[in-house]
């Protein structure tokens, strides 16, 4: 009888709840290093590899499944966001492409709340002074920021993470509208209170707007310079999807003229490089990638990932495979 044990390759670092799952039906070997693994190691580290549980940092492409070999049957990717791999190239092979959906809906949503709470009251900005020494004393008109109550979020892309966003805002007080492909159900339109406008409208009249959508050819620059000029000059414009939605350059200049009032971003157009013209500017608040970064979330995206893997492997269906 053949060995079933089958070789999987993680691409780098993954909570070891994830690896354990692995390692008890598989051979396992992953990169073991913080820093992503270069093309050339991978290329040659896949090849005879079953199975591959890749990180957003690795393009998994036709070359790299054909390094792989024929009898590769799956590709894990952790994160929901599966720009990173060649989805056709994958389905035309025979391989299962997977991502990790609703485990890191909640942190990635928390994260969006914390940008619009941050880039209004200027806390990246006040932190700033703090530590840098400079004196500073309460004062009626100090580092004045903007009330999000009764505002209008758009929220652009309505899947999971925008929903979840949705929610937080509206116990904020802001007033939900949302432009996405398809309309969204009923009763959760109702639960949200929220409206669907077209793109166009949604910029012109919101004060907040926040990009859930996933990034595609479509989606590349959906927010640019044409763009950032219909939105208000008061409002105020979060990235917690993918970087390169939005021509960063264009929102550097936009930020620089007061064509908006500010921008929370986690992602960015060539990370981990942030243009520089962000780094001079106060009005914008830059994190790196944290959207999923909790202890909790990145466990339950490891061990989703590892049971994608486990059950293709198995001859089953992959609980969250990549459908498009
Ligand atoms: C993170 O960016 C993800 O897509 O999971």
């Amino acid at each position: 009888m053949s060995d079933p044990r089958r070789r999987v390759v993680v691409t780098g670092r993954i909570p070891v709840d994830g690896i354990d799952m692995l390692e008890a039906e598989h051979d396992v070997w992953a990169w073991d290093s913080s820093d992503p693994i270069s093309r050339d190691e991978l290329l040659q580290r896949v090849a005879g590899a079953d199975a591959i549980v890749a990180l957003l940092t690795e393009r998994i492409d036709g070359e790299l499944l054909d390094a792989a070999g024929p009898q590769l049957r799956v590709v894990a990717n952790v994160a929901v966001g599966y720009n990173n791999i060649d989805v056709p190239a994958c389905r035309e092979r025979g391989v299962i492409a997977t991502n990790t959906p609703g485990v890191l809906t909640d942190a990635t949503a928390d994260i969006a709340m914390a940008l619009i709470l941050m880039s209004t009251r200027r806390l990246q900005e006040g932190e700033r002074v703090i530590r840098s020494g400079q004196p500073w004393q309460w004062g009626m008109f100090y580092m004045l920021g903007t009330a999000i109550q009764g505002r209008r979020l758009g929220i652009v892309g309505m899947g999971q993470i925008g929903a979840a966003l949705a929610r937080r805002a509206k116990a904020f007080g802001m007033t939900i509208a949302y432009s996405n492909r398809r309309a969204i159900a009923d009763d959760l339109a109702a639960e949200l209170a929220c409206v669907r406008m077209d793109l166009d409208e949604m910029l012109a009249t919101s004060d907040v707007v926040s990009l859930h959508c996933p990034y595609s050819p479509e989606t590349h620059h959906l927010i640019g310079a044409v763009e950032l000029a219909a939105m208000r000059s008061s409002a105020y414009l979060i990235n917690t999807a993918r970087g390169p939605v939005v021509d960063e350059a264009a929102l550097a200049n936009a930020l620089a003229n007061g064509q908006i009032a500010g921008a929370g971003l986690d992602v960015f157009e060539n990370e981990p490089t942030v243009h520089p013209q962000l780094l001079e500017l106060d009005n914008v608040v830059l994190i790196p990638h944290l959207g999923s970064a909790t202890v909790e979330t990145r466990t339950a995206m490891a061990t989703l990932a590892a049971a994608n893997v486990l059950a293709v492997l198995r001859g089953e269906p992959a609980p969250t495979p990549i459908s498009t």
